[in-house]
């Protein structure tokens, strides 16, 4: 029994709100089922926060954030916000969470449920069994980078500049995490960058080959550039167990590695930071899907990846493991016996609302407790 657990919840914008409404109800059934007791805050961010205070994030929710077990969150943007100046923009709520809360490591997982092979546009063998990790850094390189700006030129020409940098130990302290991770799975890593282009690359390859001869050398390492990576995501997913990367091939490569499962729709995420000295964890989880403002209000977006991001919460942080498989075990199910939000619709399945899924998986936990 674990009790008194601190949990803040951001849902954001678009469909965040709906998606979490169904977390919420899975939190209440723990409440009731399993003695667990969560503290559970709510707070703005995104539009919403921006909307309701001007800025994407006010500091009392940073504070919030900064002080609780763990964050969920849900997603950011939309239309309505194009035109908001770009340091209130809605991503900016969720870069400064990570930046200031200093989550490091993204693990972005790629699974490939059986029920919903149907849905990946790829080959079946090319995708059946899949399960690949991606870690992507997420505190630094060019989202961070300064200096960055726009200027104009003494002849009048305008230019725009980003700066990608890493120092040695923001490579290490990711690189290093994700060599665990990948001893407790297939123990194979691929670190990927542009070695053959970059400095930033020379050095990340630089880092980690060290890295892994000084600790890791029972890990097997192989390095990647990230087009070629790109191109073996759809060639050969199988190939990969852990991927190691930067923070914006991460962004790109997780994307792509996403769609290999058929939806967004099912993939969760977790941002770890370090350990510290109380033995805690900062940590936030989200969905990897955005806000989908298209089908958002409908009733339409398929809660499982943030429901499954709760699942990585609840194991990460809390290292409830057995209540994390007792989600995902539900969610397997209910997905083998043929419900369906819209975006992994197949053919003779049955089609349903987000909460009509949510409905699904609990009825499917009840049915594991008893
Ligand atoms: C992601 C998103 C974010 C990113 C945006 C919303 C800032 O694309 O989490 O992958 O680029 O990191
Ligand atoms: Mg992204």
């Amino acid at each position: 029994m674990v009790a008194n657990k601190s949990l803040l919840i951001l849902p954001g914008d678009g469909i965040g709100p709906e998606v979490m409404g169904q977390v919420r109800r899975v939190v209440d059934w723990f409440d009731r089922r399993r003695s667990v007791t969560f503290n559970i805050s709510e707070g703005l961010v995104g539009g919403a926060a921006y909307d309701a205070h001007g800025t994407p994030l006010t500091d009392e929710t940073m504070a919030d954030a900064m002080a609780a077990d763990a964050v969920l969150f849900g997603s950011v943007g939309g239309p309505k916000y194009d035109d908001a100046p770009r340091d209130l923009r809605p991503e900016m709520g969720l870069l400064r969470l990570r930046k200031e809360m200093d989550l490091f490591a993204n693990l972005r997982p790629a699974l490939v449920f059986d029920a919903l092979i149907d849905a990946s546009t790829l080959k079946e063998d090319v995708v059946r069994g899949l399960d690949l990790l991606i870690v992507r850094e997420s505190t630094s390189g060019v989202y961070f980078g300064q200096p960055r700006g726009v200027e104009t030129l003494p002849d009048g020409r305008r230019r725009a500049y980003d700066t990608q940098e890493y120092t040695d130990s923001e490579i290490q302290r990711v690189a290093a995490l994700a060599f665990e991770l990948a001893r407790q799975r297939g123990n194979r890593l691929t670190s990927v960058e542009k070695a053959n282009v970059m400095e930033t690359g020379i050095f990340w390859r630089e880092i980690v080959t060290k890295l892994h001869a000084d600790s890791y050398s029972d890990v097997e390492l192989d390095h990647m550039y990230a087009d070629n990576c790109a191109m073996q995501l759809v060639r050969n997913p199988k190939q990969f167990d852990v991927i190691v990367t930067d923070n914006l091939f991460g962004d790109i490569l997780s994307d792509c590695a996403a769609m290999l499962t058929g939806s967004l729709g099912m993939l969760p995420s977790a941002t770890l930071g370090a350990v510290d000295d109380s033995g805690r964890r900062r940590a936030l989880y989200e969905p990897v899907h955005g806000s989908a403002p298209d089908i958002a209000g409908k009733d339409m977006a398929n809660p499982i990846a943030c429901l499954l991001s709760f699942s990585m919460l609840l194991k990460y942080s809390f290292g409830m493991d057995e209540d994390a498989a007792l989600i995902d075990n539900a969610v397997q199910n209910v997905l083998g016996s043929g419900v369906r939000t819209a975006d992994i619709m197949s053919k003779g399945a049955a089609r349903v609302s987000t909460s009509v899924m949510g409905d699904a998986i609990i009825r499917e936990m009840d049915k594991q407790a008893a």
